[in-house]
């Protein structure tokens, strides 16, 4: 049974819906009922994930880097629901290098995506939602824009960004339209599970206090709690989601 009844209807745009969290992100808001728009850049996963739901009522393959692409993937969500009440800005990438090692056409690349899509994403929504006189936006950001990280100094820039990026928004299209961002930890997803030998993994989640990565489900889950209207007075917040990784100093 759906949980939050005020999302059957709800125009939902996800963003790296086709993998990971975008995709349980997706499935969840489609079990609420809501109406979801799905854009990835990987057209042939895409294709794929959006034939797995009824309540998937569209997508558009767009790198979230191109502005055009954005534009474009809007406007098919505009022909084909009328608009949107729901953002989340998800698609991202990471690359595991050390510091020395980052190139320039990297950091650009990471930032571009992770940091540059999503304001190019919530930038689209936001004109819309304003116009509307509601809407909310959310983003993923990470436990790695809250603290350092080794080898990950673009990736952790750029969520770092995105929390302020976040808090930013928030201030200004206060108080009909909401904006947080979600800052998970470990996510046992494809673009996880890849960097790691299962040993690794192991290691890994002996680290984290929960003792296991988190599903992409409790993600979506959030993010469905979020949207819906007992978040309504969250608004500015980063919302941390990785099992008391980032509770203590040294744990
Ligand atoms: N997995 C984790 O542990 C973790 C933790 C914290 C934050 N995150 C963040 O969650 C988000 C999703 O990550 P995931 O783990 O589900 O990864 P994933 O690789 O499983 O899925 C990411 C999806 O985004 C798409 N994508 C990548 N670049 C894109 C672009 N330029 N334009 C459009 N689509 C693009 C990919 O094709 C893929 O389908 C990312 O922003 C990531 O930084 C992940």
């Amino acid at each position: 049974m759906a949980k939050f009844p005020e999302l059957a209807g709800k125009r939902v745009m996800v963003t790296g819906a086709a993998s990971g969290i975008g995709y349980a992100t997706a499935e969840r808001f489609a079990f609420e009922g809501a109406s979801v728009f799905l854009v990835d850049r990987d057209s042939k996963a895409l294709a794929a994930a959006a034939a797995k739901h009824e309540n998937f009522s569209g997508s558009y393959a767009a790198d979230v880097a191109s502005e055009e692409q954005v534009k474009s993937s809007f406007l098919a969500m505009d022909d084909s629901l009328g608009g949107i009440d729901v953002l989340v800005s998800n698609a991202g990438i990471s690359v595991r290098s050390d510091f020395v090692n980052i190139t320039y056409e990297q950091w650009k690349r990471v930032m571009d995506i992770n940091l540059g899509g999503m304001f190019l994403t919530s930038k689209e929504a936001a004109i819309r939602m304003t116009a509307q006189g509601n809407g909310v936006i959310l983003m993923t950001a990470s436990s790695n824009g809250t603290e350092g990280h080794r080898w990950y100094a673009d990736y952790n820039s750029s969520k770092a960004g995105v929390i302020l990026l976040t808090k930013t928004m928030a201030l200004e299209l206060a108080p009909n339209v909401r904006v947080n961002c979600v800052c998970p930890g470990y996510v046992l997803t494809p673009m996880q599970r890849a960097e790691y030998t299962d040993e690794m993994l192991a290691k890994t989640n002996e680290g984290i206090p929960m003792k296991r990565h988190a599903e992409p489900e409790e993600i979506g889950a959030l993010y469905a709690f979020l949207a819906s209207d007992d978040a309504r007075y969250i608004t500015g917040a980063d919302i941390r989601i990785d099992g008391g990784e980032t509770a203590g100093l040294f744990s």
